[in-house]
């Protein structure tokens, strides 16, 4: 499965780091929304959902967490713990978050706006639709 960590450029100098992000530069997308998670309970497992066209990279501004991966066929678990490096979470890939640090803020870029329309909920259902599109 292949999942892909896109590398930030860092700008460091004596006085600290900085990463910028650009829409079809770095971020390979037009950004239409930005969200973050924050003060993520320890213990807490959260997305479960797989987008139907949404694509979106998340970044792990500060702290750490796990990604689940899902692709009907196979899955896999990732570590995001850089603030330099972007996780691309593309269409119809079930995805769970889990062991945020306690000083996790994650953000994610989408390139369109909140529709709940675009989400597949139910993992049944998203199995179902893999295994139609493949027949
Ligand atoms: P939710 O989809 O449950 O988060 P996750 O699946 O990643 O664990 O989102 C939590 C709430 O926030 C829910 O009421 C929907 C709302 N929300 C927005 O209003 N806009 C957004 O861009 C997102 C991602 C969520």
């Amino acid at each position: 499965m292949n999942i892909e960590l896109i590398p930030l450029q860092q700008h460091g100098d004596e006085r600290g780091l900085l990463v910028a992000l650009e829409e079809q530069h770095n971020i390979p997308f037009s950004i239409k929304r930005v969200y973050y998670l924050y003060d993520t309970l320890q213990g807490i497992r959260r997305g479960f959902h797989a987008h139907k066209k949404t694509r979106q990279l998340a970044i792990a501004v500060k702290g750490s967490c796990m990604f689940h991966f899902d692709d009907g066929r196979q899955t896999k678990e990732i570590l995001l713990d850089n603030p330099a490096k972007g996780l691309m979470i593309e269409p119809e890939m079930w995805h769970e978050m889990y062991d945020f640090s306690q000083d996790c803020i994650l953000m994610v870029l989408a390139d369109d706006v909140y529709d709940e329309s675009d989400y597949i909920r139910n993992y049944q259902e998203f199995i179902e639709r893999i295994k139609n599109e493949n027949s």
